[in-house]
């Protein structure tokens, strides 16, 4: 079992990534493999809604920028952990252009869902203000594609400038490592259900309707 993690923030050993850092030490103990991915601190572009993923399977800017090979990462992985950091009071626009991205160019063009039916969690980490609302917006992606959200014993934020002041937060970690035990056994569970013979929900065909007439 694994769990695929995204640190959303331009420091690859910054404030989010001790907390994913801890995540990871506690999902380990459990016998869960975890990776973490950087996503860079290269400008990270929103969706242009041009549809090419229609046709590719794939977004057409996200071989530059790692949304493709985490996509493909995402396809082997059993779980995943989005996090970033607050930048005006939700979560940093890179974190949020890169998971419109890859959602969106997600299972398009016969290529597998990497993520419905898999259980997430959002971590977030700021200076003093915006976590709950920046972890609202990692979430939404998490209730639009059938993933269970994991959760912990208090909200999943840090708070600190630096990994040295996110260290000091004693409850914020705590809350990671709670995070991670909660991560494993949802996993497990997940797999002892499997193993007991329980399938995935039915989908049906459905209809889109744009506006409600
Ligand atoms: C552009 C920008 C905007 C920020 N906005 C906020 C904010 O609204 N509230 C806050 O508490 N901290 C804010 N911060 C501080 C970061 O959220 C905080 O230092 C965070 O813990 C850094 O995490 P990181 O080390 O993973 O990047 C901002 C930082 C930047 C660069």
């Amino acid at each position: 079992m694994k769990v695929l993690m995204l640190n959303g923030s331009p420091h690859e050993h910054g404030c989010t990534d001790r907390a994913l850092e801890e995540i990871a030490k506690a999902l380990g103990e459990n016998g869960v493999d975890s990776e973490i991915v950087w996503i860079g601190r290269q400008p990270v572009g929103g969706c242009v809604a041009c549809n090419a993923c229609d046709k590719l399977g794939r977004c057409a800017f996200g071989d530059k920028d790692g949304v493709n090979e985490f996509r493909a990462k995402a396809v082997e992985a059993d779980g995943f952990v989005f996090g970033a950091p607050v930048h005006y009071g939700r979560a940093g626009a890179s974190l949020l252009g890169f998971m419109d991205r890859l959602f969106y160019s997600n299972g398009r063009a016969g290529q597998p869902n990497a993520f419905a039916y898999k259980p997430a969690a959002a971590v977030t980490s700021a200076r003093r203000a915006g976590t709950t609302s920046a972890l609202a917006d990692i979430e939404k992606y998490f209730t639009i594609s059938q993933m269970p959200i994991v959760s912990s014993r208090y909200w999943n934020m840090v708070h600190g400038s630096s990994a040295e002041q996110a260290e000091q937060d004693a409850e914020g970690l705590w809350t990671m490592r709670q995070l991670g035990r909660n991560m494993a056994w949802l996993l497990k569970c997940i797999e002892a259900g499997r193993a007991a013979g329980v399938g995935l929900p039915e989908g049906e065909a459905g209809t889109w309707t744009n506006f409600v007439r």
